[in-house]
């Protein structure tokens, strides 16, 4: 038998994966493939797995709707408690439709144009993490001139290695991200002398997934003295945000970032500061709540190796062809037996893989596989590259199933597009 991770609510009964109460081929017959299921009592288990761990800390949670930006999903959290983390106008209109108080919302990114300000603004969210000084002076001009206070917290680059693929390391000097440590008290200044900003707090955030506490004890001692300077400094500054980042198993011998571990780490580092602390998890909350459910079209095997060819491809999940990121794949009916190869979609690349290389259940062609944790950074990265339509959205909850996106059809994928009237006929 191949190992797997073992994710309490994808379990198998009698040789059959479910979701659930549900079995999995039941909903991959009746939606059709590819399909992204995603259990509601996954994001719950989580989310209060998260809360009780960091009791001490006591953090207030904003979900990194980026990780998962369905209505349902946002909703789902928000029911137990979690507000928002966005960066874009078009997650806050989400995480404002999933029902999530303005109040409760924090918008980050380096590149937050006058529009998305203005309807941050006039929703009247928390506080913008600002990514640099112009920011601060565009927020204070459009607050100005609504009449509205920009609060806002800097977002520091505290230079720490989080030991993450370089493309989701975001808190090092070489990265885009935020403001170097030794220059935010000049950004704070700044803040302080424009007209409609209210200091509301720091912010940072290192990058993702993290694997162990460290980085973040090394980032929080080197913005620790920054913090209290601030605090006296400034009588609205109550917050301090550490971000997300934390770590998930994606193979069977991982072990993620156990949050009771994260918790007894900073606790020391965060003692006395006397900040209200925020927290932006979305793959620890949603990462394993999903899976990518296939359809095998063909098994082929040339003079070097083997291929199972599903319906899933790197429009669908790009975390493997962008990160080489590790998904386990595993049997919807377990088939005792493996085989080496690789898991590849119909997509026009060869970097359209889900696995390269690796023991696979010993699936035929018409078979369903599961790729695991695909609840975060799955279908929001999907594309309709090769003109495939985006994969319907399934949420279940015990036995109760619902469909929570369709399936895209021909007409979605060209809507909004047209011909012009001056094209040969
Ligand atoms: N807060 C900020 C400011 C972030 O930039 C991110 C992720 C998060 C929170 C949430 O990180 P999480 O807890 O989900 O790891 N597409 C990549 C991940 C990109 C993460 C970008 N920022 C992947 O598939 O691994």
């Amino acid at each position: 038998m191949l190992s797997s991770l073992h994710i309490q609510e994808f379990p198998y009964q009698n040789g059959e994966l479910y979701a659930e109460d549900v079995p999995v081929r039941a909903l991959a017959e009746q939606y059709g493939t590819p399909l992204y299921l995603y259990s509601r009592s996954h994001l719950r288990r989580q989310y209060h797995a998260l809360v009780s761990a960091l009791r001490a800390i006591n953090p207030e949670i904003f979900f990194a709707v980026k990780s998962n930006s369905n209505l349902a999903v946002i909703r789902a959290l928000a029911d137990e408690g979690a507000g928002a983390d966005v960066v874009s106008g078009g997650e806050l209109f989400r995480a404002r439709r999933a029902g999530v108080e303005a109040s409760r919302i924090v918008f980050a990114g380096v590149g937050k144009t006058e529009e998305e300000i203005d309807y941050a603004l006039r929703e009247n969210i928390r506080f913008f993490t600002v990514e640099s000084e112009p920011e601060l002076e565009r927020i204070s001009q459009r607050a100005e001139a609504l009449g509205a206070v920009g609060r806002i917290a800097v977002r520091v680059n505290p230079d720490v290695d989080p030991n993450t693929h370089r493309y989701t390391m975001t808190g090092k000097a070489e990265n885009k991200f935020g403001v170097d440590v030794d220059r935010a008290v000049k950004a704070y200044e700044r803040a302080d002398r424009l007209p409609a900003i209210e200091i509301a707090g720091l912010h940072m955030h290192l990058g993702s997934p993290i694997m162990t506490p460290q980085p973040y004890v090394e980032a929080l001692e080197k913005v620790r003295p920054l913090c209290e300077e601030l605090k006296g400094r400034y009588e609205t500054f109550r917050h301090l945000d550490i971000g997300g980042g934390m770590g998930i198993p994606y193979r069977p011998d991982e072990q993620g970032l156990n949050p009771r571990d994260l918790a007894m780490a900073i606790f020391p580092v965060l003692n006395g500061l006397d900040l209200a602390v925020a927290l932006e998890p979305g793959r620890f909350l949603t990462g394993h709540a999903g899976i990518l459910v296939a359809r095998v079209q063909y098994v082929k095997e040339n003079s070097l190796k083997k291929f199972i060819i599903v319906d899933a491809g790197m429009n669908d999940l790009i975390r493997p062809a962008l990160y080489e990121a590790h998904h386990e794949i595993v049997p919807v009916r377990e088939t005792g037996g493996t085989l080496f190869g690789d898991v590849v979609g119909p997509v026009c690349e060869s970097g359209d893989f889900l696995a390269v290389d690796r023991d696979l259940p010993a699936v035929e062609q018409g078979d369903l596989l599961a790729v695991m944790g695909a609840g975060a950074y799955g279908f929001v990265m999907s594309s309709n590259y090769n003109s495939r339509a985006r994969a319907a959205e399934i949420m279940v909850d015990g036995s109760e199933v619902r469909v929570v996106r369709e399936r895209e059809t021909p007409e979605d994928m060209i809507r909004g597009e047209s011909i012009p009237e001056w094209t040969k006929r």
